[in-house]
């Protein structure tokens, strides 16, 4: 297991299929995620149960994805070689059921629906809904990870004010009630490639020893034909996923691409025998570039 933070260049060559890294939480959480949003339910406990097959071990789900239920057929179904305590299920809090009452019904159906006994990673899945709905959420979760149910807490599409507005509310709960009683941030998840680096969010995490995870790592394939691409996956003989892919991990991110093609899923696997040079990364690097393939609910003001 590695530390997350000032990973150096041969950590990262030591990166594989099986590495972690530690959290603020203690627990660990897989360098390599799978991402099953717009995955059918019908197809999703097949396609899970390839990437696991394929030596993935997190999966990163959410109940408006409307297919947790299957994924947790597919860790169920695979009890008899992998122990739960090797696979890693994320879910999140759905837009519209942000608040303490309407999270802790959220974090409920998870349970009830997936069978499962805890989830290892709740996000709050983006900061919609103003000030008072987003840090009862953030109650609700840190009451949810107490009663063993999550157990390790985190956000997605937070902008750095809505991180800052979390970091003052734990902090005020501290000074209140004692360490450890605001809970802690242990992930952010955002939309990440070098079409949009978001430094500043990067940075506030760093900082904290948050870790990030990195959605659409792979731009939805919107940027297949870029030169660049092609030509680094040609010196290395890999595919300009591939290359997308190495760089998040490079960056220090978990990239949590998608797919539901079972070669898709062995190649985007297929990571941990080449290396992108310090040129490679600065050549991929758009610096201060913006340009989202999906959401963006940073930049909501609320
Ligand atoms: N927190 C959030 O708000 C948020 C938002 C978006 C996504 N996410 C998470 O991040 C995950 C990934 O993001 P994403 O699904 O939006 O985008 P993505 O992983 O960047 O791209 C997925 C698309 O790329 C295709 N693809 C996958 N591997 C490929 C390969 N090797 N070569 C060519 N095409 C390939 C997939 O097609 P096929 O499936 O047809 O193979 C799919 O159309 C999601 O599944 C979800 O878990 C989170």
């Amino acid at each position: 297991m590695e530390a997350y933070q000032g990973m150096a260049s041969d950590v990262r060559q030591r990166l594989d299929i099986t590495s972690k890294y530690e959290m603020n939480s203690g627990c660990r959480i897989p360098v390599l995620g799978y991402g099953v949003y717009q995955t059918p339910a019908a197809v999703a406990e097949s396609v899970v149960l390839h990437a696991f097959k394929t030596g993935y071990r997190h999966i990163d789900c959410a109940r408006a994805y409307r297919n947790e239920q299957p994924c947790a057929d597919a860790i169920r179904s695979s009890a008899h070689s992998i122990s739960r305590s090797d696979i890693f299920f994320t879910s999140k809090v759905p837009p519209r059921a942000m608040g303490y009452e309407a999270t802790s019904r959220s974090i409920a159906s998870t349970l009830s629906q997936t069978s499962l006994s805890y989830v290892d990673l709740y996000l709050i899945h983006s900061p919609y809904g103003g000030r008072t709905a987003r840090l009862g959420t953030w109650d609700a979760l840190v009451s949810a990870q107490k009663a063993g149910q999550i157990r390790s807490l985190g956000v997605s599409n937070y902008g750095v004010h809505h991180l800052a507005e979390l970091e003052l509310y734990i902090q005020t709960l501290e000074t209140k009630d004692g360490p450890g009683a605001g809970g802690t941030i242990s992930v952010g998840q955002w939309e990440l490639h070098p079409w949009l680096p978001r430094d500043d969010i990067v940075e506030w995490c760093r900082a904290r020893n948050i870790v990030i995870q990195a959605y659409c790592p792979l731009v939805r394939g919107q940027r297949a034909d870029e030169p660049i691409l092609k030509e680094i996956a040609e010196t290395h003989g890999k595919t300009w996923a591939q290359v997308l892919l190495r760089w998040s991990l490079q960056k220090g991110f978990v990239p949590l691409p998608k797919s539901v093609t079972a070669s898709r899923i062995e190649e985007n696997a297929d990571l941990y025998d080449f290396e992108l040079s310090g040129e490679e990364m600065r050549r991929l690097e758009r610096k201060g570039a913006y340009e989202p393939c999906s959401w963006d609910p940073t930049v909501s003001r609320d």
